[in-house]
């Protein structure tokens, strides 16, 4: 590596998962406060850092292209950016890709990456460094404050998971759950309202697991921390995500029958339809007793969406196992849902199971299970035509005149007509297409 001037602008590149983006907005925010900008739409940046994702084969492969393409553009233009990698992959393949790619100055794992400024100091005199330590709550404490966000903003309230099922990476690059303090949510959550926030996600790869201390001392679960999280004014909207079936707990599904602001969608990944096939990936649940569960919610909300995420081919799938699966998609009815081909992933349980399936089975499973789900999905979004529902702006549409939203179940509402970035307006939703809908204004509720 050669000495280079310190950079002046930055791009962050988030790859997965919702968290991943979160902790984009972190860095960004880091990078900032080191009085670096972001590049402009359409120019190199002096800084790229590449903020991976490992969870399946295809998205790992994606950091070397993309490293390749930089190194490539800079060299056409005379100079080349200084490249950070982050996130997961960064956890995992750390040394690899320092061997590999010499383009690359700094390697930050997703538990230490408030140290980047300190990396980058040393990257532009040359240095390469790695940083891949694991101090979990210390890098939130470590963070700048929050000073900007969008409408609908993403909180980190759990990282890391205990599961370990068979095919996943996320308990070996993530580590171990751990929950952040509630009193630091609760400020945390306060200041993406400040910022403008109107909706709050909050994040956890195994979010139902997050526990605390309100400020009496008294222990919280999640439903506790939605609870107070729906008293912060200006506070609008609240979601959670990513649950497992296990840790669905009573005071969570009559969280959804009580807070108004807990929004009527539920993320829950079944990821297979076969007992069997569930047992071998680890799953604590039956397909019965995920679709018990399910039942549940629904009582407490009836107009619960259901969202899910699915796995077909994992190892020694047969035929009639992934028939399972469709029954089970063909009883649940999703809303939406996430659907993969299984990806062995280097050391994991399942990576060297037997009975790996051949691709094209995998392929073949994959669009028809695609198929229903977004026969159904289409089905919910025409049952949605009709209704009046509120929905948040979010950003500007294809067209001039023409703004994008949410509705209260997560559907993409576009619209014609006088609204703004952060509006909540009230929209008579009144075409379905299979991934969103067409709404009529009808009037702007708050600002
Ligand atoms: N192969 C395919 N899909 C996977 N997922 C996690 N690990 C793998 C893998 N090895 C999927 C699961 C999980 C989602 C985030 O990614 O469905 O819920
Ligand atoms: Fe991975 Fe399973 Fe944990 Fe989800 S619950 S992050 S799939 S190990």
């Amino acid at each position: 590596m050669k000495p280079t001037t310190s950079p002046k602008t930055y791009r962050v590149k988030s790859f997965g998962c919702q968290m991943n983006v979160y902790d984009g907005e972190r860095m960004a925010e880091m990078l900032g406060e080191q009085g670096i900008t972001p590049a402009p739409e359409g120019e190199e940046a002096d800084l790229v850092v590449l903020n991976t994702c490992h969870i399946r084969e295809k998205a790992a492969e994606k950091v070397y292209s993309d490293i390749g393409r930089l190194t490539k553009a800079g060299r056409e233009a005379g100079k080349e950016p200084l490249i950070a990698v982050a996130g997961c992959v960064a956890q995992a393949e750390g040394e690899e890709i320092m061997k590999r790619s010499p383009a690359v100055s700094m390697v930050v794992g997703p538990q230490a990456y408030h140290r980047l400024p300190e990396m980058l100091d040393k990257a532009v005199k040359g240095e390469r460094a790695t940083d891949t330590d694991m101090p979990a709550i210390a890098k939130f404490a470590a963070l700048p404050e929050r000073r900007r966000t969008n409408p609908a903003s993403f909180l980190t309230v759990q990282e890391g998971c205990d599961k370990f099922c068979t095919y996943c990476v996320v308990p070996y690059t993530r580590g171990a759950e751990i929950s952040r303090p509630y009193s630091d949510l609760v400020t945390e959550a306060k200041k993406l309202v400040d910022a403008g926030a109107k909706e709050i996600t909050l994040l956890g790869q195994n979010v139902s697991a997050w526990s605390g201390e309100d400020e009496k001392g008294h222990g919280v679960g999640l439903a506790g921390l939605i609870r107070d999280l729906a008293k912060v004014e200006g506070l609008a909207r609240i979601r959670y995500t990513t649950s497992h079936p296990a840790d669905m707990d009573d005071d969570l599904i009559a969280a959804h029958g009580e807070i108004d602001k807990l929004m009527p969608f539920l993320h829950l990944p079944v990821q297979a339809g076969s007992d069997r096939v569930l047992k071998a990936m680890n799953r604590s649940h039956t397909a019965e007793s995920y679709l018990r569960l399910l039942e549940r919610f629904r009582a407490a909300r009836p107009d619960l969406a259901l969202s899910g995420d699915f796995i077909v081919g994992f190892p020694g799938e047969t035929d009639a196992e992934f028939e399972e699966t469709l029954a089970l998609v063909d009883e649940v009815k999703y809303a939406q849902a996430f659907s993969f081909k299984y990806s062995p992933r280097p050391g994991t349980p399942a990576a060297t199971m037997e009975g790996q399936v051949a691709k094209e089975v995998m392929d073949e499973r994959l669009q028809r299970l695609q198929a229903a789900l977004n026969r159904d999905q289409l089905a919910f979004n025409e049952a949605s035509v009709g209704k009046t529902c509120e929905v948040l702006v979010e950003r500007k549409g294809k067209h001039a005149g023409q703004w994008l939203g949410k509705s209260p179940w997560l559907q993409s509402v576009w619209f014609e007509g006088d609204a703004q970035i952060g509006d909540l307006v009230q929209a008579e939703l009144v075409e379905a297409g299979p991934k969103s809908l067409a709404g009529k204004l009808r009037e702007t509720v708050a600002a």
